[in-house]
């Protein structure tokens, strides 16, 4: 079986030079770490720092954004270098079809849309703890089965879902100007959290820094992270190990880094720019998550946290509710373009495969009225509107953490293969130590997928195994690859 056919990096670049598919090449470094940092700064730092400085970390939830942050750094390397030898939308999916072969390209695209259209979700879902919030600020509580922490159906990241979804379909031009205006305003939320929490914070919030290890309900049976399970050590939340487990989660608040490599291909010089773009905004958003959690965990005990819009109700706890509808607004906004982004990139990756052939073609079909892929569009739309309005929010991060991370070890990977199989090709950007980088890569990811609970894994295994029966069942028999391949054998 050619399930290894590969699609040369020639081939990818000649694809996007036909005339009807080529995107304008406008975007500079500045652009692309502001982009960045539109996509990444998201519900990791406004939602799961309270969350997990509450139930995994305690006040040493900072150190956890560290440790996250230092594998995405390994992992960001290595998508630099692809990106800068193939400046082609698709991300980790054109990079494996190019190195890999078209079955790994398969598996990385069907995990993409754990990392994806389940991390859409997620985001909803935390947009929607905002939401709640901010109206409850002004007197309208919404009711507790629609909406809060543990709602039946969660009405608002459902509606958000359907408005960004009728957004895409009607053809969004996300232009540079409204995507700056909402980064200046999310970030001045976060900066504004910083220098106004540092007036509240009080010493004794921080002791014990790393609170001891405790055996808790969260962590018992299918709820345990793999590592403790696989070595026989009684699993527990805080102590060193729990801020492990907790970068495993936080590790959320860095996803989106990669999705700045899909603009190489409307990068003017994609070669500097875009290692630049990816390096720069998490450079600055670790140093924003650093600060922001070390504030929040001063100005209220790390127990009393909030699970849904910690942020904003740190500050009604000490009394400023002014200061929460502050941040709980620019949350909202800032949250509604990472949900639009992750949507935007999913579709555009489910549309590369299906173009590829390896899902149905028809659905790769642009709408003429709308000139947009109006039915894969609205098919993601569902999808995620029934994640977001359905499944518990840590649930949904956990699984989106294991299918990024596994993403990144395979993009890893591909950078020791591809500089065997093609050393002739320009790199404008060369991970230093090859392979000893990549695969202290490979190790980093690993370990924090190791981190992340026994039912996170089985839920992984059972959706990958699903993606190898429609693999088998249907892409491989229908992909152009196939097709090229057979012709120029005959
Ligand atoms: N990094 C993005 C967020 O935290 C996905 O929302």
């Amino acid at each position: 079986m050619d399930i290894f056919r590969t699609k040369s990096v020639e081939q990818s670049i000649r694809d996007t030079e036909a005339p009807e598919h080529q995107l304008r090449k406008r975007l500079t470094a500045v652009d692309l770490t502001v982009f960045g940092i539109g996509v990444i700064v998201g519900t990791g730092i406004f939602v799961l720092t309270g969350q997990v400085a509450k139930e995994t970390a305690g006040p040493a939830v900072a150190l956890s954004f560290v440790v996250a942050a230092v594998v995405c750094g390994l992992a960001a390397l290595c998508y630099a270098e692809f990106a800068s030898t193939i400046p082609v939308a698709g991300s980790a999916y054109t990079f494996s079809f190019a190195t890999l072969g078209e079955f790994p390209a398969w598996v990385i695209g069907w995990d993409l849309f754990l990392e994806l259209a389940l991390a859409a979700a997620v985001v909803a879902v935390g947009w929607s703890g905002y939401f709640a919030s901010l109206l409850a600020s002004v007197g309208l509580a919404l009711p507790a089965s629609i909406a809060g922490e543990n709602p039946v159906v969660n009405v608002p990241a459902v509606l958000i879902v359907v408005i960004l979804t009728a957004v895409l379909v009607a053809g969004i031009k996300l232009s540079s100007r409204v995507n700056l205006i909402l980064v200046i305003t999310k970030v001045a939320v976060v900066l504004l959290v910083i220098v106004a929490g540092l007036f509240f914070v009080k010493a004794a919030n921080y002791s014990p820094f790393i609170p001891e290890a405790v055996t808790t309900e969260r962590v018992e049976g299918l709820k345990a992270p793999l590592i403790q399970v696989l070595f026989g050590v009684t699993p527990v939340a805080f102590g060193v190990l729990g801020i492990f487990s907790a970068a495993a989660i936080v590790f959320f608040a860095f996803i989106g880094f990669d999705i700045v490599a899909t603009a190489a291909e409307e990068t003017i010089n994609p070669q500097r720019d875009v290692p630049r773009g990816i390096i720069g905004s998490l450079i600055i958003c670790t140093i924003l998550y650093v600060a922001v959690s070390l504030v929040v965990v001063g100005m209220q005990r790390y127990s009393d946290l909030s699970t849904s819009a910690p942020l904003s109700d740190a500050f009604i706890s000490v009394g400023h509710a002014w200061l929460a509808t502050i941040i709980s607004v620019g949350a909202i906004a800032g949250l509604t373009t990472v949900v639009l982004v992750l949507l935007l990139g999913q579709t555009r990756v489910l549309f590369a495969m299906s173009r590829d052939g390896l899902l149905p073609r028809s659905l790769a079909k642009v709408d003429p009225h709308f000139g947009t892929p109006a039915r894969l569009t609205v098919l993601i739309g569902l999808v995620t509107m029934a994640l977001a309005g359905f499944v518990s929010f840590a649930e949904l991060a956990e699984l989106v953490n294991i299918g990024t991370l596994f993403a990144f070890v395979v993009v890893s990977l591909g950078v020791i293969v591809l500089r065997r199989t093609r050393p002739d090709l320009p790199r404008a950007f060369r991970v230093p130590l090859v392979p000893v980088l990549p695969v202290l890569a490979v190790l980093a990811c690993v370990y924090l997928m190791l981190n992340l609970p026994v039912e996170t894994w089985l839920r992984f295994v059972i959706w990958m195994i699903i993606g190898l029966v429609v693999y088998f069942g249907y892409g491989y028999w229908h992909s152009r690859q196939a097709f090229s391949w057979q012709k120029a054998r005959r």
